[in-house]
């Protein structure tokens, strides 16, 4: 099955056209695609299954559990499937049938270790208080984060423990918009507390996919970890230059080996 993937696109300051990928089979949109949700509307009658998982930026300026509900009725009235801890299952042209697990996953603030969260936690402090957002009426502090980040992680470590390959399905492909890994650290940042806010260390949860596809970090990454093979195709921002080299007709295949 081949997978076309976007994310980071920022559509409510960005200009981008997305199109169809020649012999994509399925669209994978992981998150930050726009804030406004307006942009959506180009993926309404896009010729292949689109699945949307939510990022961080979806959910700027809104109450984060009222807005699941609002975005899954918005993508769905589109035609487009919303992926918020949720499996489904599509079949290639082969009949091969592969599993998406698709999940925001927010940050744990873990990916140093435990000993480091309450400095990784002060870090992302800061990127709170730019989002706005409240959970259950109140602020959408680091600690909520954590809170629904963990839930997020339960829920694709049962999935993920399932099997990549299990009844039903042939193979597994995880989508989170944060990175799994602290690999997909940006390398113009480096790793530092601030890293803790965009990646997660999922490696031990690996061996139950495939494919790991995230977004999130504004740049590309391709690389392995053991089996799983984990990709970004980021867009982020022209003005950083976070768009160059930047291919939004790339697909990748999940039975390539
Ligand atoms: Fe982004
Ligand atoms: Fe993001």
């Amino acid at each position: 099955m081949k997978i076309q993937l976007l994310s980071d696109l920022h559509l409510e300051t960005e200009t981008f056209e997305p199109l169809p990928a020649a012999g994509a089979e399925v669209l994978v949109l992981a998150g930050d695609i726009d804030t406004s949700w307006r942009s959506f509307e180009l993926f309404r009658g896009w010729p292949v299954p689109v699945l949307v998982v939510p990022g961080n930026h979806e959910f700027d300026r809104r109450d984060v559990e009222a807005a699941r509900g609002d975005l899954r009725r918005h993508v769905q009235a589109l035609g487009l499937r919303l992926l918020d801890d949720e499996a489904v299952v599509l079949a290639d042209a082969q009949g091969r049938r592969v599993r998406f697990l698709g999940s925001t996953r927010w940050s744990d603030f873990d990916v140093f270790g435990p000993a480091q969260r309450e400095r990784a936690k002060r870090a992302g402090g800061y990127f709170q208080k730019v989002m706005q957002s409240t959970r259950h009426g109140e602020v959408f502090d680091v600690v909520a984060v954590r809170e629904l980040a963990l839930e997020c992680r339960a829920w694709l470590a049962g999935e993920l423990a399932r099997g990549e390959a299990g009844p039903g399905w042939d193979a597994t492909v995880a989508v989170t918009h944060f990175a799994p890994s602290l690999k997909s650290a940006d390398p113009r940042y480096g790793r530092q507390p601030g890293t803790a806010s965009f990646c997660n260390d999922d490696e031990a949860l690996m061996p139950g996919a495939r494919l790991w596809l995230h977004g999130h970090l504004h740049c590309r990454h391709d690389y392995r970890v053991a089996g799983t093979r984990v990709v970004s195709n980021a867009r982020g921002h022209v003005r950083k230059g976070e768009a160059n080299g930047f291919d939004g007709l790339r697909t990748w295949e999940v039975f390539a080996d």
